[in-house]
């Protein structure tokens, strides 16, 4: 169900007892929607995950950052869904671009791992978008069509239902250069449309789609104020629970 979201990937970042307090801050600047229909997820590293307590009610939830594609087994290192839902995950990050470049993650890879996500009551939240090449070469659309048919649009409508959609320029992330509203709105809109084909209008207007690059409290209105804007997954700025609740105070503002 589409829903206002602010998510904050705090990436490789903060220890435990620095992750808890930046987590208990946000906590407590968060003012719960009354509707429900603005929602905060945190993505910490997988080792805070059972030291933050998530609180439904005041619309506060915990993801993971990544999955293994496998439930269990002998995988050195990997994490499971099962695992990230017995510490009180309800939601996973899959596909972001540091995945996919760094650990040479690809579409057929993320598929199984949105599979698990699904397998084991995790909501995903798949990450695409285009690197700075492939926007000058004019093929961003290509490229999310691709990421998307690839790893996304092998679920039933059912299935999909549960996804939530990050569109992250690769060239705006962490770099300070962000998309600029009409660009966010273009390719949120292509999305959507990409999701119609797939599926239907009802579901492509169901869908939360994210953006995420460098979004900041300076930003922020203008990113969202866009109407297939559903809100941001926010790097380096979630980590200063401050900015964070002041990009969260945007998106409330932003909502008709
Ligand atoms: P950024 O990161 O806000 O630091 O650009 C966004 C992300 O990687 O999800």
């Amino acid at each position: 169900m589409r829903k206002n979201i602010l998510a904050a990937n705090w990436k490789m970042n903060t220890s435990a007892s620095e992750g808890l307090a930046l987590f208990n801050e946000v906590k407590s600047g968060w003012n719960a929607d009354p509707g429900g229909n603005l929602i905060c997820i945190i993505a910490p590293p997988s080792t805070h995950l059972s030291l933050i307590n998530a609180d439904s009610e005041k619309g506060i939830y915990c993801a993971g950052q990544n999955c293994s594609d496998q439930d269990n087994g002998a995988y050195t290192g990997e994490i499971s869904a099962v695992m990230l839902k017995s510490v009180g995950a309800d939601f996973v990050i899959i596909g972001h671009s540091e995945r996919r470049s760094i650990f040479g993650e690809k579409n057929n890879l993320l598929k199984r791992k949105v599979d698990a996500a699904i397998r084991n009551g995790l909501f995903p939240i798949y990450c695409c978008g285009e690197q700075q090449g492939e926007r000058e070469d004019g093929n961003q659309e290509d490229v999310v069509r691709g990421q998307l048919q690839e790893g996304l649009f092998h679920l039933s409508a059912e299935d999909f239902g549960k996804v939530i959609v990050a569109y992250e320029p690769v060239w705006a992330i962490g770099t300070g250069m962000t998309a600029t509203p009409e660009q966010a709105q273009e390719m949120h809109s292509f999305i959507r449309t990409v999701i119609e084909e797939n599926y239907n209008k009802e579901i492509a207007m169901d869908t939360s789609v994210l953006y995420g690059g460098s979004c900041n409290p300076a930003n922020a209105n203008d990113l969202f104020a866009n109407e297939d804007v559903d809100g941001g997954l926010i790097g380096g700025a979630s980590l200063i629970a401050g900015d964070f609740l002041q990009i969260a105070k945007s998106l409330s503002s932003s909502i008709p």
